[in-house]
């Protein structure tokens, strides 16, 4: 099964895709944390990313195209994927269905997750990660069973992005509206497009998944 999350920043499309990951036995494919890891890794290549990152912005189609190629070609993705962050304009759409069906491949679900952008700043501003692991957190809304603790690997560390302020996130909005919304009508026209209320509680988002993927 494989499977495109659509949203905009703060939707939840990390929460959800990274337990469709430990749930259903399909590989999360996030451009955002290649994208990262890029970034960490100290590259020429990452600092250009993060300049792009920082201000808002989209990272250039050509390199996010083939970036997530590559990344599709690898075996473990043969037992399906979530993507997550990815398409995110109509080119990158479209490069997604010639990349697929050259490998006979297809999507089966592009899930719509619609959310008020006003609570999107909230959500991201208190959103937090295990720096050993990378589950995620909230300082309201997803807490640790234990303080400073990480539920999965029991790691007290933990790090914030930096494109997780205020301005940076409107400019996020902004291009996912510009950039990123026109792509669920070329999904529509595909007969694949399903929705999910993104402002119900983390467990209902995930129970209205369900019921689409099974
Ligand atoms: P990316 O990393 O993809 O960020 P994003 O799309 O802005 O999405 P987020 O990760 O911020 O949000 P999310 O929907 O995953 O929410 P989450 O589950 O974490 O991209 C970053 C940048 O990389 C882009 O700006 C761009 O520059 C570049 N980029 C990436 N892909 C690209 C591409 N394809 N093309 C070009 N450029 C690209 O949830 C947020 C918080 O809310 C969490 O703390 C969570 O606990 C909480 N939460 C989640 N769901 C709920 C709920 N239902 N109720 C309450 N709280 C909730």
């Amino acid at each position: 099964m494989n499977v495109i999350l659509v949203g905009p920043p703060g939707a939840g499309k990390g929460t959800q895709a990274q337990r469709f990951q430990e749930t259903h036995s399909i590989i999360q494919l996030s451009t955002g944390d290649m994208l990262r890891e890029e970034v960490a890794s100290g590259s020429e290549l990452g600092k250009q990313f993060k300049e792009v990152m920082d201000s808002g912005t989209l990272v250039p189609d050509d390199m996010i195209i083939s970036m997530i190629s590559s990344r599709i070609g690898k075996d473990d993705c043969k037992i399906g994927f979530i993507l997550d962050g990815f398409p995110r304009t109509t080119p990158q759409a479209k490069a997604l269905d010639q990349m697929l069906g050259e490998k006979e491949l297809k999507i089966d679900h592009v899930i719509e997750m619609k959310v008020d952008d006003d609570a999107m700043v909230k959500r991201i501003t208190g959103r937090y990660t295990c720096a050993q692991c990378g589950a995620g957190y909230h300082d309201e809304f997803q807490q640790p069973e234990r303080e400073g603790v990480c539920d999965h690997c029991e790691s007290k560390e933990f790090t914030r992005r930096d494109d997780d302020n205020p301005e940076t996130v409107r400019s996020r909005l902004q291009a996912y509206h510009d950039q990123t919304a026109p792509i669920l009508g070329y999904y529509n026209k595909k007969g694949v497009m399903e929705t999910v209320d993104g402002m119900a509680a983390i467990d209902d988002v995930t129970e209205q998944m369900n019921a689409i993927l099974g």
